[in-house]
């Protein structure tokens, strides 16, 4: 199955969904999900959360042309930014001259964290509880054995002492999650092995959660670009190619651009992360927390010149998942993960890393060049055309109309959209 599908962004929708159907087998209830954006009845969304009033629709694309270790993936995008879609599709068809991304991934650990307090002792404490590892395993796993019968579960255990400004040993649980976030399965047993960690150590636990700093589950993800292939009219494949590596030095000197520049890599992870019904906050807090984890907060990227080449890798903590969660319970999400077509959490981890370097290497591409606001301009002018109520037989006359009157203002498409249809 080819990731290629020239000309898809020129279809209608209706083109779009016949491609779809024809390529991936779609029925008319599953691609009727993706039209009318009613996969997630409000009935079932009452059962999701508190205080239910209804459901909100997102616009979803596909990231195309993505080559990742040798196969080709269409990878579902949920975001209402413009631009994003259309930079990784590029960006991808870009690398697949040079092979694509290739990527690395760790297994699903994560680390479950419990907090003692008022310990006289803490060195003691912390050489008793290591003693029992195993015990506290062995009830971690009797607490919630399901996975370990998967071969996955608790499988050591670590324990850390701050002295100042505040007295504290947290013990981190270490459970292998498999293809699951772990959320569920990594708080229960914090829970369960509280009252032996209480007993152990002589302290007062209180806090038994998981940490969004998956550090034990990162993700990777690599790729190479042939300079001559990144000239523009203006400018060599070289100076685009300096001009990226000099952005990637900007985040990694200085804060305030760093946070820039990783919001642009979340751009791309989270909206892959939305449209697989992943836990995006928790993804971004483990992301930003991995990035300061020197220190100083730094790119999630790296970019440099090799040989006439331009490089570039990308490394970060991703927890997530294909089983459980609103993975199994929104009818759209069921459609899009048959589009994906991942068959565990290490393989979605390693597409969701290859769209975050692509979406990185587009802001930076642009930003070395022309800048970001003409590619955005005619896609900026379709939203105002929309914000003023244009309809959609409207919106693509009007957003040409303000690109060509230089007027891109919510005022001026009012003014414009009312004479139209008074002409009318
Ligand atoms: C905008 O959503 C994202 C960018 O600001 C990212 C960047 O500056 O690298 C373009």
């Amino acid at each position: 199955m080819s990731a290629r599908i020239p000309g898809f962004y020129k279809l209608s929708l209706a083109q779009r969904h016949t491609i779809l159907a024809e390529k991936f087998k779609l029925t008319p209830q599953e691609l009727s999900y993706l039209s009318d954006g009613n996969g997630l009845t409000w009935q079932i969304a009452d059962k999701m959360v508190e205080n239910c009033i209804g459901t909100i629709a997102l616009p979803v694309g596909l990231g195309l042309n993505f080559l990742i270790n040798g196969k080709d993936y269409v990878v579902p995008m949920a975001v209402e930014e413009p631009s994003i879609i259309a930079a990784v599709s590029n960006m991808a068809k870009l690398t697949r001259a040079d092979g694509g991304f290739e990527t690395n991934c760790d297994a699903g650990e994560m680390i479950s964290q419990i907090q003692v307090v008022d310990i006289e002792d803490q060195t003691l404490a912390q050489s008793i509880i290591l003693s029992k590892s195993q015990e506290i395993i062995d009830l971690a796993n009797q607490v919630y054995p399901s996975l370990k019968q998967r071969g996955g579960g608790a499988t050591r255990l670590e324990v850390r002492l701050f002295e100042s400004p505040y007295k504290m040993l947290v013990v981190h649980l270490i459970v292998d999650c498999l293809d699951a976030m772990g959320a569920n399965a990594v708080n229960a047993m914090a829970e369960g092995v509280a009252p032996l960690i209480e007993k152990l150590s002589g302290g007062k636990v209180y806090l038994r959660i998981l940490s969004n700093l998956a550090d034990l589950r990162l993700a990777r993800a690599k790729c190479k670009v042939a300079e001559s292939s990144l000239g523009t009219g203006a400018l060599s494949g070289e100076d685009v190619a300096r001009g990226i590596v000099e952005a990637y030095r900007f985040a990694y000197v200085d804060p305030y651009r760093a946070a820039t520049h990783n919001k642009g890599i979340m751009n791309g992870i989270d909206a892959v992360g939305v449209a697989t019904g992943n836990d995006w906050r928790g993804i971004e807090a483990g992301a930003h927390a991995y990035a300061a984890r020197s220190g100083v907060y730094r790119s999630l990227t790296t970019w440099y010149r090799k040989d006439g080449y331009l490089h570039g890798e990308i490394e970060l903590p991703l927890a997530v998942a294909t089983v459980g969660g609103s993975t199994q319970v929104h009818p759209t999400l069921k459609v899009l993960r048959k589009l994906l077509n991942v068959e565990s959490a290490k393989e979605l981890a390693g597409v969701m890393a290859s769209v975050g370097l692509a979406q990185n290497m587009g802001a930076l591409n642009a930003l070395a060049t022309e800048g970001i606001q003409r590619g955005h301009m005619s896609l900026h002018a379709r939203s105002v055309a929309l914000a003023v109520g244009a309809q959609v037989h409207e919106v693509d006359a009007l957003a040409e109309a303000l690109i060509d009157a230089k007027e891109i203002k919510e005022s001026y498409a009012r003014e414009l959209l009312a004479k139209w249809r008074e002409n009318r």
